[in-house]
């Protein structure tokens, strides 16, 4: 798989072992910044990555902020972004397998950098299980973004 990658300030700390670990795993990754501590906006990054993930140019992303927590409602905005904040393992394998999520959100001062490993390892070794009832519950999710988004 492809990873689009981004972070604000407060996520870069955490940006190369990410990067790090989704290499390792072997797969392959776009980095859309950011590239320093300087302050930044959080939304920006995650409209790069859901953007990427939505033209296609990655199957998947991980948007890191200092919380996680404005990354994962920036990024849930975008229609096709399901984006979950993981900072344990069975949250990043279940998300995939059950609820088809596709953008994992972590706050770099919230995680250890040696957990954070493990959630991306489970997120990016996970896959989405097409089960009757996920793919039901799932659909009634999509339809929420047909009736009521822009
Ligand atoms: C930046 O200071 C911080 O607000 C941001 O990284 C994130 O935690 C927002 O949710």
């Amino acid at each position: 798989m492809r990873i689009a990658i981004g972070c604000d300030h407060g996520g870069f700390p955490l940006k190369q072992t990410v990067i790090d670990v989704v290499q390792n795993a072997g797969h392959d990754f776009l980095d859309l910044g950011t590239h320093s501590t300087d302050a930044t906006d959080y939304p920006d990054y995650s409209e790069k990555v859901a953007r990427a993930v939505l033209d296609g140019k990655a199957d998947r992303g991980i948007v890191i902020c200092g919380s996680g927590v404005g990354a994962t409602v920036a990024a849930n905005k975008f229609k096709g972004i399901r984006a979950g904040l993981c900072h344990d393992t069975f949250s990043a394998r279940q998300g995939v397998e059950d609820d088809d999520m596709n953008v994992l959100t972590l706050g770099a001062r919230i995680i250890g950098p040696l957990l954070a490993i493990e959630v991306i390892q489970a997120f990016l070794k996970a896959r989405f299980s097409n089960a009757e009832r996920h793919l039901r519950r799932l659909n009634k999710v999509k339809g929420f973004e047909e009736n009521f988004g822009r």
